[in-house]
């Protein structure tokens, strides 16, 4: 096998190189002025089963079409076998038709890769893991909560609390309580599908002076984390943290979060940033060497 180091997640893709063993393809890319993404493999892929990884974080369409230009380079000079590694899957969450008139853009962008080439895609901690029982080829989605709430159990944070913000994000904060040995709860979170508002809730939960962890999958505005965060000191909680697994962080969404009392915002490197402090490197390289 041989990894392709997709621009939008070079330090990634050279991190698993080095812990699989697998050989590293450079590609060389460059955005004309006109915005087009253009994309070269720097070295043969003839014959070989290879990993492209690339996030598909801001600029999503950018890194899309960047993906799905290296997928098809990859077959046109040989490769017998593509595996897509998307650590950070756009548009996952236009996962089904919520009002009438919209597309299913996931369905879309998986559409759109089959046509590249690929032939499976291994991602982290997708929206919906239902939306990949409907994609065009083999695909799967690995969790990266149990790496997070070790950076935690390293910390000195064993036994806190893992709040899910919401019912979606139960399965979260569960795989967070094995690896953190303490308790865990979840607020209910309501969406206004024209505005986009969210209202949350939360009923009594076993706070008073712990430590709480609020895991999710996606931050973005930070919204969901700055509303969990004010029912946690509601509720007495002593010390706030965050996590999570595609750190966004759109516009002022750290001063926001920060501002609302939690002491520290962890992600992984699905979206490379200042927060990506937990690598998916040990994850994904697995993942590969078991394929
Ligand atoms: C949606 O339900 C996701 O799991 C996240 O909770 C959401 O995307 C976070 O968005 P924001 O940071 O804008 O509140």
């Amino acid at each position: 096998m041989k990894i392709i180091l997709g621009p939008a997640s070079r330090e990634l893709g050279e991190k698993i190189a080095a812990s699989t063993g697998f050989e590293a393809v450079s590609v060389a890319s460059r955005i004309f002025p006109d915005g087009e993404s253009y994309i070269r493999l720097e070295s043969s892929v003839k014959n070989e089963h290879v990993a492209i990884v690339q996030t598909t974080c801001k600029p999503q369409d950018t890194n899309l079409m960047q993906l799905a230009f290296m997928i098809n380079a990859a077959k046109r000079n040989g490769a017998k076998k593509v595996t897509a590694i998307i650590p950070y899957f756009a548009y996952a969450r236009q996962d089904k038709i919520f009002l009438e008139g919209e597309n299913v853009s996931i369905e879309t962008i998986a559409a759109m890769l089959k046509a590249a080439g690929t032939d499976q895609v291994i991602t982290v901690n997708i929206h919906a893991e239902d939306a990949l029982n409907r994609f065009p080829f083999p695909a799967k989605t690995l969790s990266a909560i149990p790496l997070l709430a070790e950076h935690f159990v390293k910390k000195d944070h064993e036994k806190a609390f893992a709040l899910a913000p919401d019912k979606g994000a139960l399965y979260i904060a569960e795989q967070a309580k094995t690896v953190l040995a303490g308790e865990s709860g979840n607020l209910e979170k309501q969406r206004d599908r024209h505005t986009g508002q969210t209202t949350q809730s939360g009923k009594h939960l076993n706070v008073k002076d712990k430590t709480v962890i609020i895991f999710d999958d996606i931050i973005s505005t930070g919204g969901t984390i700055v509303g969990a965060a004010k029912i946690l000191r509601e509720q007495g909680a002593k010390h706030v943290y965050t996590a999570c697994v595609h750190g966004l962080l759109i516009g002022d969404a750290e001063t926001r979060i920060l501002d609302a009392g939690v002491e520290e915002i962890v992600s992984t490197d699905s979206v490379p940033s200042k927060f990506s402090t937990v690598s998916l490197a040990p994850l994904l390289s697995e993942a590969l060497k078991a394929l």
